[in-house]
């Protein structure tokens, strides 16, 4: 596919490292959302299918943080901590849903901003190599990030939590409201920063663009995991083919059998 033909990105790039959540569960007050959740987050992409409301975007805030959890959480065998900061410390950045920029701050003082935790001159490297991994963004370095397109903005996103040098990346549905070509540059991105040394958990609801970039999946379902393997057996198991992919499959064999008929 096109984008392996490109360099593989630099930022990151820190040894591939490896997150453990064993009986994980969260919610918001007494909702809870997620029930004992365990899985694998190992090198390579790792993506999360599910229905709207499963508990996607869940699962990804409680690893960061975000809102308050039970269970075990390592991440390269040391628990994690607590705090949102700490964790980003410990090298877990999320791209969360929605992409939550500064609209009226140009994309450069976004992309500056991912890079907060490091002393100046490494934060200045970080973003020369930000722009050379994502060259559009140079061109468009002082235009307001609440001006640029959906796509643009999404790619500002990633790279600005690129700009922490996570060993794990986290994106919440990068492709959300995107044009098909975008949605293909975007999870070319997620592969790319794979390849590179960063391991990447991303949820989405492209599934079959998702599965075709993925090494491995789990499908979530009102908070519990359902289903789990390498990407290429997912999507020919049944529980994803009927839930996920069916409707298209069968469109894709009617048409071809009209075709022969024709
Ligand atoms: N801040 C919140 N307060 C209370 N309940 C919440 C909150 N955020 C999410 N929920 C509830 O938690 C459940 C899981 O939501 P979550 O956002 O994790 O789903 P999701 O799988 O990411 O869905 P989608 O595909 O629509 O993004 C839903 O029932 C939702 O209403
Ligand atoms: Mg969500």
């Amino acid at each position: 596919m096109m984008w392996y033909q490109r360099a593989p990105f630099v930022l990151g790039g820190t040894p591939e490292a490896e997150l453990w959540v064993d009986g994980l569960s969260a919610g918001y007050g007494n909702f809870l959302v997620l029930r004992n959740i365990s899985l694998e987050v190992k090198p390579g992409l790792t993506v999360i299918l599910g229905p709207n409301g499963a508990g996607k975007s869940t699962l990804l805030k409680a690893i960061n943080g975000l809102i308050p959890r039970s269970g075990i959480l390592l991440l390269d065998g040391e628990e994690l901590p607590e705090k949102t900061n700490a964790i980003v410390k410990a090298g877990i950045a999320l791209v969360a849903e929605g992409r939550q920029l500064f609209p009226q701050m140009t994309v450069l003082e976004n992309l500056e901003l991912g890079g907060w935790l490091v002393a100046k001159l490494e934060r200045a490297r970080r973003l020369e190599q930000a722009f050379a991994d994502f060259p559009k963004l140079r061109d468009r370095a002082n235009q307001l990030a609440g001006t640029m397109s959906g796509g643009e903005q999404q790619m500002v996103a990633v790279a600005r939590a690129m700009m922490s040098a996570p060993r794990l990346l986290m994106l919440d549905e990068p492709s959300l409201g995107l044009a098909p070509r975008m949605v293909d540059e975007l999870l070319g991105i997620a592969r790319r920063i794979a390849d590179s040394g960063t391991t990447v958990l991303m949820v989405e609801q492209n599934v079959r663009k998702a599965l075709s970039v993925a090494d491995r999946g789990y499908v979530l379902e009102r908070g519990s995991l359902i289903a789990s393997g390498p990407a290429v057996l997912l999507s020919r198991s049944s529980v994803v083919r009927e839930a996920y992919l069916g409707a298209q499959s069968v469109d894709t064999a009617a048409s071809a059998a009209a075709a022969r008929r024709a």
